[in-house]
């Protein structure tokens, strides 16, 4: 039986098709990807399924660059203190929005709930190089130039 893994909080649907919605956070379908036969080594395997329990949330994270913005979906995104205030977030060297914060050295976390779904799909399926994003959205831009 095929296996399909929700992109989105890795729930895993056993059939031969990927369910119409996720039964745990509500994504359709085209948000699954098909899980690939067992890997070569059968550790990372193993790895593989200890890390689908390692919980997380979910975030836009957005940047400048002069006066383009941008932004991206992200689940690294968590606190290391809170005095003083300090959070790590991991971003992918090649994304937009990588570029865009080295650039402007400022970003923005917005915290998504279950409302803010529908986000996924276009600020974490395509970059900010092929589409303008924040094109239709209402948003608002902070003291210091960033995104809130
Ligand atoms: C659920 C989800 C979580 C993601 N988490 C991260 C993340 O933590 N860090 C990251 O660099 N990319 C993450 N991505 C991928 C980026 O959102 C994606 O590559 C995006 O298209 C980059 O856009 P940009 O080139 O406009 O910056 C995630 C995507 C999804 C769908």
């Amino acid at each position: 039986m095929a296996k399909w893994r929700c992109t989105v909080c890795d729930y895993i649907h056993e059939g031969p098709e990927p369910p119409e919605t996720c039964p745990v956070c509500g994504v359709d379908a085209s948000f699954f990807e098909k899980v690939e036969e067992a890997a070569a080594n059968p550790c990372q395997d193993e790895v593989k399924k200890a890390l689908r329990h390692i919980t997380y949330g979910l975030y836009i994270v957005a940047s400048r660059k002069g006066k383009k913005i941008n932004g991206q979906c992200a689940n690294t995104v968590f606190q290391i203190t809170s005095e003083p205030v300090k959070i790590a977030v991991g971003i992918n060297k090649n994304n937009l929005t990588h570029e865009y914060i080295q650039d402007s050295q400022v970003f923005s976390v917005s915290i998504l709930d279950t409302n803010g779904l529908g986000l996924v799909r276009n600020f974490g399926f395509r970059s900010g190089r092929d589409a303008d994003k924040f094109a239709g959205m209402e948003y608002d831009m902070g003291t210091w130039g960033y995104l809130c």
